[in-house]
């Protein structure tokens, strides 16, 4: 049988054939590789620009559950910990090194519990509440004028959920009012009184989070006739520009096509999608994956193999989207909640606090490879959670601090941020994981049904940074045991091609290797090796279980 497999990623339209190639006919569990099979090739298509690698998709998430606010973002003033008024300065430090450029906040369920309110004004007079979703006390001292504060310090884009489930049009304006207004009112005054004269001019809103589910319990319909509500007011007062309006989507159950079709038909719709830029879409790898440090081989196969379900969901909703508007009104996929989800509690002050290994860092890269090949259709990305909760980029307790295997990701992937994306072909050798059964529904709907799957070892893309006449390519080899000798062509390129370069590598002694607060430092990135290739034409060889940042100078 012949186990190489060509994969292109350039139009969209080659997408869903893409999609039925991934999956497979029976096969076994994971296939041993023969050594003949421990070859690849990637072309990296010089003259295929496949539309410029939105910045944002390497976003960030934070909501109020376990102590992804408290301790990590918000220690408070009178903390021996490190901190700007209150705002803890390792974590800041942390995300202005990736340049991290948005953070979506409250969340998450928590966003339609949250009343913006309840947090401003003197700390001391804010309400102690009860978070109903993550089971903790919540007491409000991280609030609106904290986390724009700390996105200020970070220099991320702040990134707000308004609140559709228990909350009003007439809320979430005013809170635009407080934000973004530059009149002067009630509620400007108030935010110049809490230290911030200023408007902050956030950009990016959502109307709601998991609407069909947490967020009220909304079939698409009725939400997008609250959508249409929510806009009506939010839309006619924000500046024309200044504003980018996320709706809730979902890739089950028809969602996102009734949600359209809904909007289309409102009575003043004018048979136009109007004042949705983005579509929020979640997707938690999750069910059928072990423990977090505790997985066999099988369950790490399956694991990045779930990249094929994410990618055909991407797929299908690109090719919606693209059905229901032009490009004068285009609405981008904001994938504003992924990540892998092991099974941890889910209450508390430690909840959904899980570790992090080199296996979650590889789905991250797989993933990350995935999106950049989808260019500006894919507007959003936000991993979930920045710290202590799910798959995060850093851990915290007191003063103790560790950077996780997935924040070296973010790290090794920063070249491709606003880079434009180049097709990329792979020929590689590939696993194949079987279907899983006996799995809850709700984890086979986030599995996508849990089928066969054949993925190729290699996985790789491509992007050209025009200003620093730079190519980069990353690589990752999924293969536990074998390295992988890349051959590596440019079609395309005019001689004298690639003049040099230098390479980073994330990878570990094993794959179940994870940092901690006590070993912070066991998977770490090397430093910048020098590459000596030349022409459109070489060889790279990546070890297994590896990540590789390839960055190519051409004149
Ligand atoms: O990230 C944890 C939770 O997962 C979020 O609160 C919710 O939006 C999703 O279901």
């Amino acid at each position: 049988m012949n186990r190489r497999q060509f994969l292109g990623k350039s139009s969209v339209a080659a997408l869903g054939a893409m999609a039925l190639r991934t999956r497979a006919s029976a096969m076994p569990a994971v296939l041993a590789p023969s050594p003949e099979s421990q070859r690849a090739r990637l072309d990296v298509v010089w003259g295929d620009r496949v539309g410029k690698i939105n910045r944002n998709i390497y976003g960030h998430f934070a909501e109020h559950l376990g102590s992804c606010i408290y301790d990590a973002m918000w220690v408070g003033v009178d903390s021996s910990i490190p901190n700007y008024n209150g705002l803890r300065k390792d974590t800041i430090e942390a995300l202005k090194h990736i340049h991290a450029p948005i953070l979506r906040w409250p969340g998450g369920c928590f966003a339609d519990q949250y009343h913006w309110r309840d947090g401003v004004g003197p700390r001391e007079k804010r309400p102690r509440t009860w978070n109903i979703w993550w089971g903790r006390d919540e007491g409000n001292a991280f609030g609106t004028d904290e986390f724009l504060e700390y996105c200020r310090l970070s220099g991320v884009e702040p990134y707000l959920c308004a609140n559709v489930g228990s909350g009003s049009p007439e809320e979430a304006l005013d809170w635009m009012m407080y934000c973004n207004g530059k009149e002067s009112t009630t509620v400007t005054a108030l935010r110049a009184a809490n230290g911030h004269p200023e408007p902050y001019k956030v950009r990016y809103w959502s109307v709601g989070n998991e609407n069909w589910g947490c967020g009220g319990n909304f079939d698409a319909e009725t939400y997008a006739h609250e959508y249409a509500r929510f806009v009506t007011y939010l839309g006619r007062y924000a500046e024309r520009g200044t504003v980018e309006f996320v709706a809730c989507g979902d890739f089950r159950e028809g969602w996102n096509q009734k949600f359209f079709e809904t909007l289309l038909h409102l009575p003043a719709g004018r048979r136009a999608i109007r004042n949705v830029q983005q579509l929020s879409v979640h997707h938690y790898f999750r069910g059928g994956l072990g423990q977090a440090t505790q997985f066999t081989d099988e369950e790490y196969y399956r694991a990045l193999a779930g990249v094929a379900v994410l990618e055909a969901r991407l797929e299908e909703t690109i090719g919606l989207i693209q059905h229901y508007t032009t490009s004068q009104n285009r609405v981008g996929i904001a994938l504003d909640e992924w990540g892998i989800w092991h099974p941890v509690p889910g209450t508390g002050a430690e909840a959904l606090w899980q570790s992090n290994t080199l296996r979650d860092a590889l789905l991250a890269a797989v993933t990350f490879n995935s999106l950049n090949s989808y260019g500006e259709a894919v507007s959003m990305a936000n991993i979930a959670q920045t710290f202590n909760v799910l798959q995060c980029i850093a851990f915290t307790k007191g003063p103790k601090f560790a950077l996780t295997p997935t924040y070296h990701v973010f790290d090794l992937y920063q070249p491709h941020m606003d880079a434009m994306a180049l097709k990329t072909v792979v020929d590689s050798p590939t696993y194949t994981v079987k279907p899983l059964t006996q799995l809850p529904p709700e984890f086979l709907a986030f599995l996508g049904g849990g089928g066969e799957t054949k993925r190729t070892y290699l996985s790789a893309s491509a992007s050209l940074n025009e200003a620093q006449k730079q190519i980069c390519v990353t690589l990752v080899n999924q293969h536990l045991t074998e390295p992988l000798e890349v051959e590596i062509r440019i079609p395309g390129l005019d001689s004298p091609g690639v003049r040099g370069g230098s390479v980073r590598e994330l990878t570990s002694g094993n794959v179940r290797d994870e940092n901690t607060l006590d070993k912070p430092d066991v998977v770490h990135p090397s430093a910048p090796k020098e590459l000596s290739v030349q022409g459109n034409k070489f060889t790279h060889i990546v070890p297994p279980h590896a990540l590789e940042t390839l960055l190519l100078q051409v004149a």
